[in-house]
């Protein structure tokens, strides 16, 4: 049975670019052999990911990435049984929300930066389909040396 959840957490110090990078190899590793598939977001200290795959294997990695101690405050903003995969092309695809534009993000949020919390799950998951959507997602099949 498929999965698709969405959470939100802070980033216990602003992330550089060689720690999203850090996160990403170790996702499309990983993800890759668990058959999951999703995305991750970054901006203004703060996460939103997605992530999709079997049921197990999401709750497992889900509670893998709660104890990961670069983040904190991270909150579930949605969770649903799913028919098919939105980011079936994305071991663990990348977005950059400081290079989303003004308007994408007014249409899924109550203001223009960035902030998955006020948001909420529905317009996040929304925002992240239009991302994809528009090709705004990066998906690196495979891990830089
Ligand atoms: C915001 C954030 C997102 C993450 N996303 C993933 C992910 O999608 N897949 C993954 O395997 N690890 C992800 N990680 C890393 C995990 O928390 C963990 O470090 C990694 O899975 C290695 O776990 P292990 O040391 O128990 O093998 C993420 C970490 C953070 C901070």
């Amino acid at each position: 049975m498929l999965v698709r959840l969405l959470y939100a957490s802070r980033a216990r110090q602003p992330a550089s670019a060689d720690l999203l990078e850090a996160i990403a190899a170790t996702s499309i590793e990983n993800n890759a052999a668990l058959g999951i598939t999703g995305v991750l977001c970054y901006g203004n200290g703060m996460f939103l990911q997605a992530l999709e795959g079997d049921r197990a294997e999401v709750s497992r990695l889900y509670h893998r990435i709660v104890a990961d101690p670069r983040h904190e405050d991270v909150v579930l903003l949605h969770f649903e049984e799913i028919l098919q995969r939105d980011f079936a092309a994305c071991a663990m695809g990348h977005v950059h929300m400081g290079r989303v534009n003004t308007a994408t993000m007014l249409r899924y949020s109550p203001h223009a930066q960035f902030d998955p919390y006020r948001s909420g799950g529905r317009a996040s998951l929304a925002m992240l389909e239009e991302l994809m959507a528009g090709a705004s997602i990066v998906a690196r099949a495979e891990r830089r040396s």
